[in-house]
């Protein structure tokens, strides 16, 4: 994928707003008019007190979830309008999730775990995207053991699983949600490892919501929110601060 144009824009948010309860007298508002874009070689954290909306932000980057207000491109598509087929199509064609917990299946081994975003697309697979899963397993450091079962690995295992799994169809854009948030530091290295090479070898925009503090500050772009608002917009390459909320 190393012929992706690296500026290409994955992400574009238009003023965009989440309320939730909306209608009832606990309505409110906790995302407000971001505006943000991302390119593919974007290599970024998003980070902010909890309760500030990094979670609810990755949602409804991830096509999970509907924004109140404003507009969500990817790829250069808006989505807000798009019915419910096209929306699980570009998500399942352009993006990548890995969570805190991993949401393995546990009847599945590691492998079919890896393969089931792909056999959710288009069922079976072939034998050429059979081998660039094992390909995957063995990036993440886990030849060997891809027929084991969820319960037969550690919980850093697990996880690499997971990333194999979220890189499966080749994403765009890899939105990862405290992935290492239960990891140990070791393991939390290695992930974290892998993200930047997923992201140099297949020009897959990264977006990773973080707690730790080292993570983040190995990102090229920090991204901070704070009660909803995008505060900052750090790019260590620019080495300029874009506090103001149309970024580009
Ligand atoms: N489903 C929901 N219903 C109502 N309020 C929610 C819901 N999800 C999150 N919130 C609220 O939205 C705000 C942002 O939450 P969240 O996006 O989870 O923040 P973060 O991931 O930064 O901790 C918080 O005040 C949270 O309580
Ligand atoms: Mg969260």
């Amino acid at each position: 994928m190393s012929d992706h144009n690296r500026s290409e824009e994955v992400l574009r948010l238009e003023r965009l707003r989440k309320s939730y309860n909306v209608g009832k007298p606990t309505e409110v508002e906790v995302l407000h008019s971001i505006d943000l874009a991302l390119k593919r070689s974007d290599f970024a954290s998003l980070v902010g007190a909890s309760g500030s909306g990094k979670s609810t932000l990755l949602n409804l980057v991830g096509l999970l979830d509907c924004p109140t207000a404003g507009e969500i491109h990817i790829l250069g598509e808006a989505t807000r309008d798009l019915p419910d087929a096209r929306r699980t199509q570009l998500r399942a064609d352009t993006i990548g999730f890995v969570f805190q917990f991993h949401h393995l299946i546990q009847a599945f081994t590691a492998l079919e775990n890896v393969l089931m975003p792909l056999m959710v697309r288009q069922g079976a697979p072939n034998e050429h995207q059979r081998k660039f899963a094992l390909g995957l397993l063995e990036q993440v450091g886990l030849s060997g053991k891809e027929h084991r079962k969820p319960d037969q690995l550690s919980g850093g295992q697990q996880q690499r699983v997971a990333v194999a799994r979220a890189l499966i169809n080749k994403p765009a854009l890899l939105l990862a949600d405290e992935p290492t948030g239960n990891l140990d530091s070791k393991s939390a290295a290695e992930v974290f490892a892998l993200f930047r090479e997923f992201n140099q070898q297949f020009g897959c925009a990264v977006l990773l919501v973080t707690h730790d503090q080292q993570l983040s500050e190995q990102c090229d772009r920090i991204i901070t929110l704070a009660d909803g608002h995008l505060e900052s917009d750090l790019n260590i390459y620019s080495q300029s601060i874009n506090s103001s909320s149309n970024y580009s």
